[in-house]
């Protein structure tokens, strides 16, 4: 310790402290100054070459998880109020420790803490060297002898210093989900967010593409691509300041959301899972694709089913007749497994349209007097599976549960009931509603253990939301649902770890990765419209891989049955159509396609996607999956439009081996095609398809070509 000039103890300025992360591309890294204390992100880019150049970083002042109330000037990370009612908090360093889980996997955990209040905040960076993903999020404890309030929670804050941004967006609406829009950030705010609760992602789903500099393209440019593991109100915040610096900031939506927080518990935020590519949003996505292949969607490595599904065919409307003969329609195609949708249960409102009904999970006895039983024997004995739909969070007031639970149901008191869809939502964060939920499928799986399938469904968002059970803490009631459909979900999978789950929310209304860790698959919109949905897929294929996006062959769209056919096979395919309405050609071509689909999904699923032609661009739509081995890819090829002369250029592949030799093989013929492509049969060299390209597709809006290349 020195001495200062007016005779004042003086601290002696401390060493900075380096805190490097990183995966094998990116590069992560924090500082301690030594000067304050205080943790500041010094880099987040493409990995440095030199090591040493890792000490030359400075911090530009950005401090990593900023605060409010001291000397902050923007947006903080975090915000809160102590029992002495004091609105500020200032985090310094404590330490660090990096915990190698495995190969591939390390945490770093971070620990600040307040110098005057007991309040602790840990930054925790789960690095995935291999996939170039980072997870990050942050747990927030105190030991103030009262609860404290925290309003601000974030999972993560990220600084850039570039010239420009370019944010890419998706948003949506039911049927139309996924709508790519990309714009400059200006100075000030722009937040994404939904406030929507249980169908939170109906307007927005929690995913984001950050371009640095200028706009990026598949190929080219420095791009963050990000997204939040949570199935409710997300926000993401992006602020430019006077320096033109951005700062990014990510979590649970704060709005109307202040969490009262117990002494010596903590508040664990979701995660934000990341990626930084420098070779545009091409790499962005299959870093992303790795990632959820390997940690992110449930049981990814394991094979999925190819399914028959009633919803567009029949609705409400069946019975164990009609059943039976689209159960053996299922086997008849070459599918796997029967799904039986919504109208199969309640008694004293039965569910024959969407106003009664719900809550009631027992068998219709008009519909099917023999039961749930007597089908999955039927599928067992016709040599398929058999999956059912269930909307376990909602509620018909038409309902026996209903009349039965009134205080198990979310609605404001002294105020009307607001209806969506005619239902209302059921209260998870009731201990006895959540037993309730578990229920419903244990219930069904214990008594009819063959059951091999479920569609959850989400079919509403909360409006008038006020639980009777959270009493006075109804600011907790966003996150407590959201905590407690976890807490279900993880429970479910305890006793049934790999039952597969299809998730659905009114079409795509809750597509994340936190409900991923449970669901093996998700119903990406109610459009099946061929077209449309090509739009559709393409959104997400920026952050899911395609093994968890559900696409079907249906009626919607006046298309040819190929293109509606080769349009579902980019992604988990199904059917939801009348196979009986089939002429015989189109049958054949079906059980061909299907039989083809088995062969190939291992490369669509797994392989690394490559989107070589955007619709947004183009009016045509092209895309490649590859295997790891480069051994084997398949190509999709969609004209949307012409114009009059238009002409198409060549498809230029990318992601083959250039000294390898391939076979192109197109499938998916319609018998009586008159020619397959004249590119069929032909081999060329992986330089030659990746500089020259192959003369694929035609100039006939609404058509499709796919092709097996072979080496
Ligand atoms: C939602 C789903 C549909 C179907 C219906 C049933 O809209 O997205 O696929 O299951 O509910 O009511």
């Amino acid at each position: 310790m020195g001495t200062s000039p007016v005779g004042q103890p003086q601290m002696q300025q401390a060493a900075d402290v380096l805190i490097p992360l990183g995966t094998k591309n990116i590069d992560l890294v924090f500082k301690v100054s030594g000067r304050d204390g205080r943790l500041y992100q010094a880099f987040l880019g493409a990995k440095l070459s030199n090591v040493e150049d890792i000490s030359k970083l400075r911090d530009a002042g950005h401090i990593a998880y900023a605060t409010y109330g001291t000397d902050n000037l923007f947006e903080p990370a975090i915000r809160m109020t102590h029992n002495d009612g004091n609105p500020s908090l200032e985090l310094k360093y404590v330490s660090h420790q990096v915990e190698k889980v495995d190969g591939d996997v390390t945490i770093t955990h971070i620990k600040l803490k307040d110098p005057v209040y007991p309040v602790e905040v840990t930054l925790h960076f789960k690095t995935f060297t291999d996939e170039n993903v980072i997870e990050q999020w942050v747990e927030i404890m105190h030991q103030e002898s009262k609860p404290v309030t925290i309003f601000n929670y974030a999972s993560s804050m990220l600084h850039f210093d570039a010239n420009k941004y370019w944010l890419t967006q998706f948003h949506g609406d039911w049927a139309e989900e996924m709508r790519m829009q990309e714009s400059e950030l200006t100075s000030g705010i722009k937040i994404i967010d939904t406030k929507l609760g249980s169908r939170a992602h109906m307007y927005q789903t929690p995913v984001f593409i950050l371009s640095l500099n200028g706009k990026s393209g598949e190929n080219n440019g420095d791009v963050i691509a990000g997204t939040l593991g949570w199935s409710g109100n997300f926000q993401f915040l992006f602020e430019i300041d006077e320096k033109n610096s951005l700062r990014v900031i990510t979590g649970i939506n704060p709005f109307a959301s202040e969490y009262s927080l117990q002494s010596g518990k903590s508040f664990v935020t979701p995660s934000m899972i990341f990626t930084f590519s420098n070779q545009g949003k091409g790499l962005a996505s299959r870093n992303l694709h790795h990632w959820a292949l390997k940690y992110g969607v449930m049981d990814a490595s394991k094979p999925r089913y190819t399914l028959l599904n009633n919803w567009e065919t029949t609705g409400f409307n069946f019975d164990e007749k009609k059943l039976a003969d689209l159960i053996d329609d299922t086997k008849k195609i070459g599918l796997d497994l029967f799904l039986l949708d919504d109208g199969w249960f309640a008694n004293k409102y039965p569910r024959n349209n969407d106003r009664a009904g719900l809550g009631d999970w027992q068998e219709n006895a008009v519909k099917l007097p023999d039961g749930i039983g007597s089908l999955v024997k039927e599928a067992e004995i016709k040599g398929v599976k058999f999956g059912i739909w269930i909307e376990p969070e909602m509620v018909n007031p038409k309902s026996e549960l209903y009349e039965k639970y009134p205080d198990w149901i979310l609605k404001l008191p002294n105020r009307p009931e607001n209806y969506y869809r005619n239902q209302l939502v059921l209260d998870l964060s009731n201990p006895q509603v959540q037993e309730f939920v578990y229920n419903v499928v244990d219930g069904l799986l214990t008594k009819y253990p063959g059951i091999a399938f479920f569609k959850w469904d989400c079919n509403r968002m909360m409006t008038n939301a006020y639980s009777v059970y959270l009493n006075d803490k109804q600011s907790h009631l966003y996150i407590e649902y959201v905590k407690s459909l976890y807490s279900v979900l993880e429970k479910l999978r305890q006793k049934y770890p790999h039952v597969p789950m299809m998730l659905c929310s009114g079409g795509g209304g809750r597509v994340d990765y936190g409900a991923l860790h449970y669901f093996t698959e998700f119903w990406a919109s109610d459009n099946t419209d061929p077209l449309e949905r090509i739009y559709i897929q393409w959104g997400y294929s920026y952050f899911f891989p395609s093994i968890s996006v559900c696409n079907h062959v249906t009626s919607w769209g006046k298309q040819s049955l190929k293109f509606r056919t080769d349009v579902a096979m980019m992604g988990k395919m199904g059917y939801d159509i009348q196979v009986k309405g089939f002429t015989e050609n189109e049958l054949k071509f079906s059980q061909d396609a299907i039989a083809n689909y088995k062969r190939l999904s291992d490369i669509i699923w797994r392989g690394d996607l490559y989107r070589l032609i955007s619709p947004y661009e183009e009016n045509r739509a092209v895309l490649m999956y590859v295997n790891e081995a480069k051994s084997k890819a398949v190509l999709f090829v969609y004209t949307l439009n012409a114009r009059y002369g238009e002409t198409f250029n060549r498809v230029i592949l990318q992601g083959l081996d250039p000294a390898k030799t391939y076979k192109i093989q197109e499938i998916n013929v319609l018998p009586d095609a008159r020619r397959p492509n004249m590119e069929s049969g032909r081999s060329y060299t992986g330089d030659y398809l990746m500089k020259v390209g192959l003369n694929i597709g035609s100039a006939t809006p609404l058509t499709s070509t796919v092709v097996e290349i072979s080496e």
